[in-house]
């Protein structure tokens, strides 16, 4: 607990353009927690090198990342908005928490065997042991709530399990945090297979919508769309693409499933589709707009890295005192 506030807690990889699945699952939801939590928002640029990146891209998209958050409305005020390499306490107890995960944990991560199927030339000890660093991440800063989408919660529960483990072998040393998960947006699937998460790294650029996409793009790929051989806008069985469709139709314009089915009654898939673009596109259109104000701005991003960075190597110190002292590393007076 921070300033008597309890503590939110996410990341996201700037390993590639943030789709809206990163939109509708996570980020959106970042600023409804600004008031009454203190909130914390990590660009997580370590996590991403545990697969090959291109160090430019890394960089731009480190600085992009940062700017989506603020489009998308977490003021550098009320939140803390950091860049995860700034501070090396990440790193510090990512290690120390190696140390109380086990290989069998590891070994059942699902995001690990489908990362390693994808990167089958690069499957490095980093990649094994990123749940860790996460777990690190979110227990640095004695964290209660962490908004991610579904995909992040197998590596919650770990998350739990690490804190347990050490607070039981040490005595109350982290607070043992829970997920916030989105009810209708906590798995949005790819426009082409929709039984598959919709995925910033896809290389099929049809399957995914990308928060700074055009308004033309939007359509053309909401068009294309992957549904199924019926007419009708309903839930149902084999209507992957359809309910997909759906839950984006309703994130973005407030309507319930009942209110969509009803408003697309007798219409058909063309109509649909259609609508699903403009909605998003239309809802996109302030978003962007921001970005390409802040993203022009490299100076201004570098004193909001900066700020975040101080703010949270403070409030990072104090958990890795507690925690050296506990595990009997000699601390030295000296700053
Ligand atoms: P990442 O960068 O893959 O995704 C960022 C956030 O977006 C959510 N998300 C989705 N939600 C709904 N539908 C989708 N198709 C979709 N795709 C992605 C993710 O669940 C996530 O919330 N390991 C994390 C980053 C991370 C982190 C953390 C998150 C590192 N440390 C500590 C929370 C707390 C990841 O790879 O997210």
């Amino acid at each position: 607990m921070f300033k008597d506030k309890k503590v939110v807690f996410s990341g996201v990889q700037p390993s590639g353009v943030l789709t809206i699945g990163n939109y509708l699952g996570a980020i959106k939801n970042f600023k409804t927690f600004s008031d009454e939590y203190y909130c914390l928002y990590c660009v997580v640029n370590e996590h991403a090198i545990t697969v090959r990146q291109n160090p430019a891209e890394l960089r731009k998209r480190t600085y992009e990342t940062l700017a989506l958050y603020m489009a998308c409305g977490l003021d550098p005020e009320k939140n803390t908005l950091f860049v995860q390499s700034h501070v090396p306490a990440h790193t510090e107890l990512g290690w120390i928490l190696d140390c109380y995960t086990m290989f069998g944990e590891l070994s059942r991560m699902t995001q690990f065997k489908d990362k390693s199927a994808k990167n089958a030339d690069n499957i490095n000890a980093g990649l094994f042991t990123y749940p860790s660093l996460m777990a690190a991440d979110i227990l640095l800063y004695q964290t209660e709530l962490v908004p991610v989408g579904v995909d992040q919660k197998q590596h919650l529960e770990l998350t739990r399990n690490i804190a347990e483990r050490f607070n039981q072998v040490y005595g109350e040393t982290f607070v043992v945090p829970e997920g916030y998960i989105p009810q209708t947006t906590a798995k949005i699937m790819s426009l082409s297979e929709p039984t598959k998460k919709m995925s910033k790294s896809d290389e099929n650029e049809n399957a995914v919508v990308r928060i700074l996409d055009s308004k033309d793009a939007i359509i053309r790929k909401f068009k294309r769309a992957v549904t199924d051989s019926g007419n009708e806008i309903r839930r149902g069985e084999g209507k992957d693409g359809i309910m997909n469709l759906m839950s984006i139709y309703g994130a973005f314009t407030g309507k319930t499933e009942e209110e969509i089915e009803r408003e697309f009654d007798g219409k058909g898939y063309g109509d649909f589709k259609m609508a699903v673009g403009e909605a998003c596109a239309d809802a996109l259109a302030p978003v962007q707009a921001e970005f390409t104000r802040l993203a022009a701005d490299k100076a201004y991003l570098e004193s909001v890295m900066e700020k975040g960075a101080d703010e949270a190597s403070r409030l990072a110190a104090r958990t890795m005192s507690k925690v050296r002292r506990k595990l009997g590393f000699v601390e030295l007076g000296r700053k």
